[in-house]
């Protein structure tokens, strides 16, 4: 048994990844999390406490932070701001929890020599072409495009140099877009959900031919873990599932599923900088780990999905009008 201290584990992906290892290990979690906009008690209710500890604090607040890292064996680095139309507001809290809160992780895995894993996004690879036949690799060049998916290169290469100049044992995982049940209403699969749900038409940014590679949490999340048992250190690791879809298609088959037209939705303003296409090469994961997805088919993860938000009101319903209110603010 290893003791992981998991940081933004209040968070969507973070708070699967604490479900996730107390069902399928008997590594005991600790959770650092700022409890941010973005941040819910309420994600974490009803787990073991005997294997189970929550802090309230920031990554960016260097003294607890070594005192957390001293205390466990392994960090699992999750927090962050993560929505690309927040950082188009203000980027500011990005560089902050994205740069300075990685910094003083890594500085504390160093004096301790902890064991550091760092989850990232296909974003720091910028985008590719509709019709290029290539996809993401661990050996694509960096190129972000906004300031959230900067903020995120930049921490993934403080980890590298890390790795290289202290010796910090850390391995990193960029991951494409992931879908579930506790993401954050402002995201595009969660909002158009609840804006049907509401019976307010969905809005889709542009034509919406952008592509996005869509994955299970649970298949990140059982990645993640397979990287912090078995990965090589200093190493970078892809996680996809071969899931690209066009938003224009996904709204559509979120309004079938729903029993709504498929045409009930509305074209907005697009993005600026859009991304146009993320596209994951996983071959290093299944190969060298063995991982395989377990939801390999979208429409039925999406069905689920669907079903978990008509089932959890209660845990969307507090943050839906305030997110609503800030995309109002932005012509959205
Ligand atoms: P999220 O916004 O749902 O959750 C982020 C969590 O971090 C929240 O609980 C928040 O309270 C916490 N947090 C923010 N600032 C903090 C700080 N200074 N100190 C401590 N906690 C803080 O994000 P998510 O979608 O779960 O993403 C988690 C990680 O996965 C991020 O690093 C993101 O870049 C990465 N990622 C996300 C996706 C995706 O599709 N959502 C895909 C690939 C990688
Ligand atoms: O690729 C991984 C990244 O995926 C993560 O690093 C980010 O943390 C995560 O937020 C996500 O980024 P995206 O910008 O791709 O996700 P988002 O859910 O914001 O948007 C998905 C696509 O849908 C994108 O092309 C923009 C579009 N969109 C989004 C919203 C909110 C719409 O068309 N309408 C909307 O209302």
């Amino acid at each position: 048994m290893s003791k992981l201290l998991v940081t933004g584990g209040a968070g969507f992906i973070g708070s699967n990844f604490v479900r996730h290892v107390l069902a399928n290990s008997d590594h005991a979690v600790t959770v650092l999390d700022a409890l941010t906009y973005a941040g819910h008690l309420s994600s974490l209710a009803d787990l073991p406490s005997s294997r189970f500890r929550f802090v309230e604090g920031s990554v960016c607040d260097a003294a607890l932070v070594d005192d957390l890292v001293a205390a466990h064996d392994v960090t699992v680095h999750f927090a962050a701001e993560s929505h690309n139309d927040n950082s188009l507001r203000d980027p500011s809290p990005f560089i902050q929890t994205n740069l300075v809160g990685t910094f003083e992780l890594l500085e504390a895995a160093r004096r301790h020599d902890s064991r550091y894993h760092h989850v990232s996004t296909d974003e720091v690879y910028g985008d590719l072409a509709l019709n290029d036949p290539s996809r993401f690799t661990e050996q694509t060049p960096y190129n972000p495009s906004s300031p959230y998916s900067a903020s995120k290169a930049g921490s993934d290469l403080m980890v590298r140099a890390w790795v290289r100049s202290f010796g910090v044992r850390a391995t990193i995982s960029n991951c494409s877009n992931n879908y579930g049940p506790y993401q954050h209403v402002e995201k595009f699969i969660p909002r158009q959900i609840t804006n049907i749900i509401d019976g307010v038409r969905p809005r889709l940014y542009g034509a919406g031919l952008n592509v996005r590679d869509w994955i299970h949490v649970d298949d990140h999340n059982a990645a993640v873990l397979g990287i912090i048992d078995r990965g090589r250190i200093g190493e970078t690791y892809l996680i996809g599932a071969d899931g690209e879809h066009n938003n224009k298609t996904v709204i559509e088959e979120i309004l079938r599923i729903m029993g709504q037209p498929a045409d009930a939705y509305d074209h907005v303003d697009d993005r600026p900088g859009h991304d146009l296409r993320y596209a994951i090469d996983a071959t290093k994961l299944r190969e060298e780990l063995g991982w395989r997805p377990r939801y390999s088919d979208f429409e039925s993860g999406l069905a689920m999905t669907i079903n978990w938000y008509r089932e959890n009101e209660g845990w969307w319903r507090p943050m839906k009008a305030s997110t609503e209110q800030a995309y109002a603010k932005m012509g959205h």
